[in-house]
C-alpha cells in the first residue's frame, strides 16, 4: 500500500543543478534549528513558469519538467521532459486545481485522463500559510555584484503525519527548493529558470478529452497529493 504521505521523485535539469540543490539541502538541514522570528509571515509566489526537478534521497531523479503556476487561481501544470540528459524514472503530466481539490493525470499520447480528489494540498511552489519562518540566509558573496542570493527559509508539518517540510524562497517569493521528509521517504524539489508570468495559459485548461470524467474513488488509506504522484 502507498504511504500516507508521498513525495515526488526528483528530476534534474542538469547534473550541475542537482549538485547545487544537494548542497543547498545540506545548508537547509544545518540551519533548521536557527531561531524563529515571529514577525515573518509566509509570502505567496507570483504567477510563474519554470522548471522543476524532483528527486528522492536515494539519488533517483524522479522527474524533470516544465511547470506553469497560477498563484491566484491556485492551478498548477507539470509536464515531465524525458529528453533531458539525466535519466528520470517517471513520465508525468499533471494538472492540479488546488482550490477545487482535483488532480488530473493526463496521457496526451492516448488521449486519456485520470481525475483524482486531492486529500492534501501541499505543493512545492507555495509556502503554506501556517509555515514557520526559520531564517534568512545569503548564498554566495553579497558584496560582489551579481553574487549573493538572499533566501528565506520556512518549515512546517504535514497534516496528519509525522512529516516535515522545509522550503526556501527568494525575497520576491520565487520558490527555490522544498524538502519533504517523513521517517521513510524524503523528496527534494528544486526550481530553476523561473519567470514571473504564465507563458501559456492553455496549459491550465482541462484538455477536451479529460472533460466530464468522474472522480476516481480513492482507496482507503491513500492520500492523494501533488507529491504522491512522484512516489
Ligand atoms: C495570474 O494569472 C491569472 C490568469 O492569467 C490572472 O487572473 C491573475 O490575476 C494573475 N495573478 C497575479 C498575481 O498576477
Ligand atoms: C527537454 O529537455 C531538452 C534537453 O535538456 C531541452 O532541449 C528541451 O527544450 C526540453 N523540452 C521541453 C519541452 O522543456
Ligand atoms: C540512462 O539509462 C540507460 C539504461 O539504463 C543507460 O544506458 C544510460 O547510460 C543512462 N544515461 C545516463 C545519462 O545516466
Ligand atoms: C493509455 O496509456 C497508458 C500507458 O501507456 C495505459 O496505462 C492506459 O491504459 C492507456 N489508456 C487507454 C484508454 O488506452
Amino acid at each position: 500500500m502507498r504511504e500516507t504521505v508521498s513525495f515526488g521523485r526528483p528530476h534534474c535539469a542538469e547534473k550541475r543543478k542537482m549538485y547545487a540543490a544537494v548542497i543547498l539541502l545540506v545548508f537547509m538541514c544545518l540551519t533548521a534549528t536557527t531561531h524563529a522570528d515571529h514577525h515573518h509571515h509566509p509570502c505567496h509566489s507570483p504567477n510563474m513558469t519554470g522548471f522543476m526537478t524532483v528527486m528522492n534521497l536515494k539519488g533517483e531523479v524522479r522527474a524533470i519538467g516544465a511547470f506553469t503556476y497560477d498563484s491566484t487561481a491556485k492551478k498548477l501544470r507539470f509536464r515531465s521532459n524525458d529528453s533531458t540528459p539525466i535519466n528520470t524514472s517517471l513520465h508525468l503530466d499533471l494538472l492540479v486545481f488546488f482550490e477545487e481539490g482535483i488532480l488530473y493525470e493526463i496521457d496526451s499520447k492516448n488521449q486519456s485522463c485520470e481525475k483524482k480528489k486531492l486529500q492534501c494540498n501541499l505543493h512545492p511552489l507555495d509556502i503554506p500559510d501556517d509555515a514557520t519562518f526559520m531564517s534568512t540566509m545569503t548564498f554566495g558573496n553579497p558584496s560582489v555584484e551579481g553574487e549573493g542570493i538572499k533566501l528565506n527559509l520556512w518549515t512546517g508539518s504535514m497534516a496528519d503525519t509525522k512529516g516535515k517540510y522545509t522550503m526556501s524562497a527568494t525575497m520576491g517569493c520565487l520558490p527555490l527548493s522544498a524538502l519533504y521528509y517523513t521517517g521513510s521517504t524524503t523528496f527534494f524539489v528544486s526550481h530553476v529558470d523561473i519567470e514571473s508570468e504564465i507563458k501559456d495559459p492553455e496549459l491550465l485548461l482541462v484538455p477536451s478529452f479529460c472533460q466530464g470524467l468522474p472522480v476516481e474513488v480513492t482507496p482507503e488509506g491513500t492520500v492523494n497529493s501533488f507529491l504522491s504522484e512522484f512516489m
